[in-house]
């Protein structure tokens, strides 16, 4: 149920590929007040004219590093007061990594546990916090099917986004039955500049849209984990379940 009109929407990382489709909808579709919060004002500026264009009541911005973002209460309450009040938080950044250099280089494999983990369950504690005081409104994660199993390839970023499913569904748990909603959004393989240097053939490659519309339409209706596209959710039960023997064989 959308909670008022236009949708007041805070979006952490909103100059990722996924969250400026995501803020494009919200502004075509809900016709949204847009807060940006991300690193690069220039690009800020440019999603801002695009999305004012697209039909949003109004866009605002603020540069921040999310992985250090200092006092995160005060700046949610800073962000609440610009919009007049929150309606969805969207938690978007994150970086992939290097499973190789964290194997070597602990600030390598701290800096993947921080931004994609740590900084990230600060972010929805504090969003948690909000959204529990005023009975209503939304939170968005931004996860990954990375999570759901350790993987030799990527299992320092998996075990980041794991944690993090688990922050959400325990806030999820939190939230039953008082109006807020958690939703963590277990995103597949999706063609952005995240997965640029990648082999991106095949069926199983997203597109920013596709996933785009999932998490606009799960912060509206809620249901705690989404996998998007929907198709990983089958895909990711076998892979869960592969017996080690097996699994071990496999170059995935
Ligand atoms: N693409 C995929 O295949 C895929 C799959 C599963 C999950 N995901 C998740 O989906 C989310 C969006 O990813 P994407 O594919 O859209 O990637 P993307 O286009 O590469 O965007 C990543 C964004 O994170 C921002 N970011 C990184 N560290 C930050 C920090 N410390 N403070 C502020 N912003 C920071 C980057 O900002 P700068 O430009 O300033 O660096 C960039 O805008 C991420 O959480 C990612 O883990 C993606």
């Amino acid at each position: 149920m959308t909670e008022r009109f236009p949708l007041r929407v805070v979006i952490l990382g909103a100059t990722s590929a996924i969250a400026s489709a995501t803020a494009r909808i919200y502004a075509q579709d809900a016709k949204a007040s847009i807060l940006l919060v991300a690193r690069n004002q220039q690009r800020m500026d440019d999603m801002a004219a695009d999305l004012l264009a697209r039909g949003a009541s109004s866009v605002d911005t603020e540069v921040c590093d999310l992985s250090e973002p200092g006092d995160v209460q005060k700046l949610l309450a800073d962000f609440q007061r610009r919009l007049g009040g929150i309606d969805h938080v969207l938690i978007a950044y994150g970086i992939l990594g290097e499973q190789s250099e964290a194997e070597r280089d602990q600030h390598a494999a701290e800096a993947i546990l921080r931004i994609n983990f740590t900084s990230a369950a600060i972010w929805c504690l504090a969003v948690a916090n909000l959204l529990e005081e005023q009975a209503s409104g939304s939170l968005v994660v931004f996860g990954s099917v990375a999570g759901d199993r350790g993987r030799r390839a990527n299992f320092v970023y998996g075990a980041a986004k794991a944690g993090l499913a688990v922050v959400v569904e325990g806030i999820a748990h939190r939230f039953a039955n008082k109006g807020p909603r958690a939703v963590l959004i277990k995103i597949g393989p999706t063609i952005t500049p995240m997965t640029d240097h990648m082999n991106r053939t095949g069926r199983l490659w997203a597109r920013p849209e596709e996933i785009a519309r999932i998490a606009y339409r799960r912060a509206e209706r809620g249901g705690v984990v989404a996998y998007a596209p929907g198709f990983w959710r089958a895909i990711m039960a076998i892979v869960r379940n592969l017996p080690s023997l097996i699994f071990n064989r496999m170059d995935i």
